[in-house]
């Protein structure tokens, strides 16, 4: 239970000394022995960058078609699905992870048989995102903290998954370091401003159809209003939770962190961003 600044705890999970959610730890464990196959996709983003919306065109554009059916919610998430689940899955399958670069599964980094796909977002519209993803998920957190004192938590990385920072970091050292990886990078603001030329490139990276049609309903299929609607009939997705649907798509905006950030906040938020990020992608990204 990690204390946020008004007396409320959030709950996560140690596992060899870092910060997972509330997760089945044998699936947590399978991170370490999960078997990667040729032509596995992989989505990798910090909690809250888009990674069901990156999921999802990767989906369909491995599928080659839009009319594929619903997965259950969590099938595709490395640290949330029991292993032997993952190997009963066929190829070519569509994972997603929010590990950091050096928890990633060995054979991952060591056999470069996947296609990684990397997202990244702003950090002060992942803070308000992952706020409202903690305090509504209760049965995983038991969050009833507000904005003002889950702030510095976040600030500091004492959620799971801990620091946005060094996740960014990590990431982008690692991927740096390990030319012969087969990482597309994206990021959430582009794929907001330029949906159809995104999802493309997406499509080349992954081999798929780059078919005008075929892309153009890739993008109509994975909007926030039509995702929103699918995936909150899904029964089978609100089964776990009823009220996860509309934490999943909230908002999708660029910029809502100024509806909830004080100038304080902000001041405080730059400062540390400019000490953590200096030479970063992430800093020309999303420096103020
Ligand atoms: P907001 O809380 O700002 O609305 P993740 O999938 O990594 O948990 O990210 C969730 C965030 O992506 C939420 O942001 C959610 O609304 C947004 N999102 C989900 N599906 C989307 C879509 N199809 N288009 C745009 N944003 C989407």
């Amino acid at each position: 239970h990690l204390p946020d600044g008004g007396g409320n705890t959030l709950k996560a999970l140690k596992y060899k000394g870092r910060l997972w959610p509330a997760f089945a730890p044998e699936s947590i464990r399978g991170v370490e022995t999960f078997k990667s196959r040729d032509g596995d996709a992989i989505v990798v983003a910090y909690p809250k960058s888009g990674t069901h919306w990156v999921w999802e065109m990767t989906r369909l554009l491995q599928a080659g078609k839009t009319d594929v059916p619903m997965i259950e919610k969590d099938d595709g998430m490395i640290e949330d699905v029991l292993p032997e689940k993952l190997e009963s899955q066929s190829s070519p399958r569509a994972l997603n992870t929010h590990a950091h670069f050096e928890l990633m599964p060995k054979e991952v980094l060591n056999k470069k048989n996947c296609k990684l796909i990397y997202v990244t977002r702003d950090p002060r519209d992942v803070a308000v995102s992952y706020f409202n993803h903690h305090r509504k998920l209760v049965q995983y957190y038991e969050y009833k903290g507000q904005w003002k004192d889950y702030f510095p938590l976040y600030l500091s990385g004492k959620v799971d998954y801990e620091s946005w920072f060094a996740y960014t970091r990590g990431w982008e050292q690692g991927i740096k370091d390990n030319p012969d990886l087969q990482v597309h990078v994206t990021s959430y603001e582009a794929l907001h401003e330029n949906t159809n030329e995104e999802v493309k490139k997406l499509a080349q990276f992954l081999g798929a159809s780059t078919d005008e049609t075929f892309i153009s309903d890739v993008v109509k299929m994975t909007s926030f209003d039509s995702m929103k609607v699918s995936k909150g009939k899904n029964e089978t997705f609100k089964g776990k939770d009823q009220t996860e649907a509309p934490i999943m798509y909230r908002k999708g905006k660029v910029g809502d962190w100024k509806n909830w950030f004080t100038v304080a906040q902000s001041e405080q938020f730059n400062a540390v961003f400019d000490r953590e990020m200096v030479g970063t992608m992430a800093f020309e990204l999303y420096s103020h």
